[in-house]
């Protein structure tokens, strides 16, 4: 499925970046909420160009803080963040769009007194007035069909998956080219984790690079590139989605224990 647009269509033009190169780059970045207090210690991590990359930690790891982080809601006090190589330390969060980044957060991440349609209204953004609306339009309600039968509900009527898919097609309404996405699986049943993680995969297949913060690793890796271990502000292991599900360490703490660390 082409979205007819630059950003997320195959036929990029050649000068881009192409895939495989990174689309995201976090070096050492240290950040906190205030002063003194890092909750972030030094964390690298990179996405490549259309790879689902996910990161795995206990509760308080610093997962969301990260993302925080990069989206520009976290100050951060040393390090790099990039871009597709531009720089985004100095880009404020409300900015992060326009420079083809988007968010969507652990919780939180609906209107509820608006119609499922009006929620996509509002992540289209300023591209609402320009031409493609429509088409992004057509092409969101193609990738989740049951959002253009409940498009004029109200979003805190549905159930929680059809929630999370407000959220995640809101977000592409503004046309990213990397998506972040904290927990997206929290609170859904398995069957709906398993649609919710297909769905991941075909934005993917829309042209995005995708990071995606899980605790259901199992779910989370199974449709990822490559993951990630973050634990005490760090991270402490990387490797191919693969090799991480079959590492026992990341067994014994992540796959199958999930509960426990809930
Ligand atoms: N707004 C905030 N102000 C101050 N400290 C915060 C804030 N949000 C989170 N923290 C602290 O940052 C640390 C990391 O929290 P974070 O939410 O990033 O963890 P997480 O890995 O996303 O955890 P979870 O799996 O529970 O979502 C925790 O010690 C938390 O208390
Ligand atoms: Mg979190």
């Amino acid at each position: 499925m082409s979205t007819g647009r630059e950003p997320a269509g195959a036929d990029r033009p050649p000068r881009r970046a192409s895939r495989g190169e990174p689309a995201l780059e976090v070096r050492d970045v240290v950040a906190g909420y205030v002063p003194e207090a890092d909750i972030l210690r030094g964390v690298s991590l990179r996405v490549r160009e259309r790879e689902i990359v996910t990161v795995l930690g206990p509760n308080g790891a610093g997962k969301s803080t990260l993302i925080k982080a990069i989206a520009g809601l976290v100050p951060v006090r040393s390090g790099s963040i990039r871009l597709f190589g531009e720089s985004l330390l100095a880009v404020p969060a409300h900015r992060m769009v326009s420079h083809g980044l988007a968010y969507v957060p652990q919780t939180g991440n609906v209107f509820a007194r608006l119609s499922v349609r009006e929620n996509l209204e509002i992540g289209a953004g300023a591209h609402r007035a320009s031409g493609g609306f429509r088409d992004d339009l057509d092409r969101v309600y193609e990738l989740f069909p049951r959002l253009a039968e409940r498009r004029r509900q109200a979003a805190g009527t549905l159930s929680g998956g059809e929630r999370q898919m407000v959220a995640v097609a809101r977000a592409l309404m503004s046309r990213p080219r990397v998506l972040m996405l904290d927990e997206p699986s929290a609170g859904l049943s398995p069957l709906l984790v398993a649609i919710l993680f297909a769905k991941v995969r075909e934005v993917r297949e829309l042209g995005l690079t995708i990071l995606v913060v899980e605790q259901n690793a199992r779910a989370a890796l199974a449709v990822s590139d490559r993951g990630y271990v973050l634990a005490e502000g760090r991270e402490q292991i990387e490797g191919g989605a693969g090799d991480l599900l079959a590492d026992p360490e990341v067994g014994a703490l992540y796959l199958g224990a999930r509960r426990a660390l809930a």
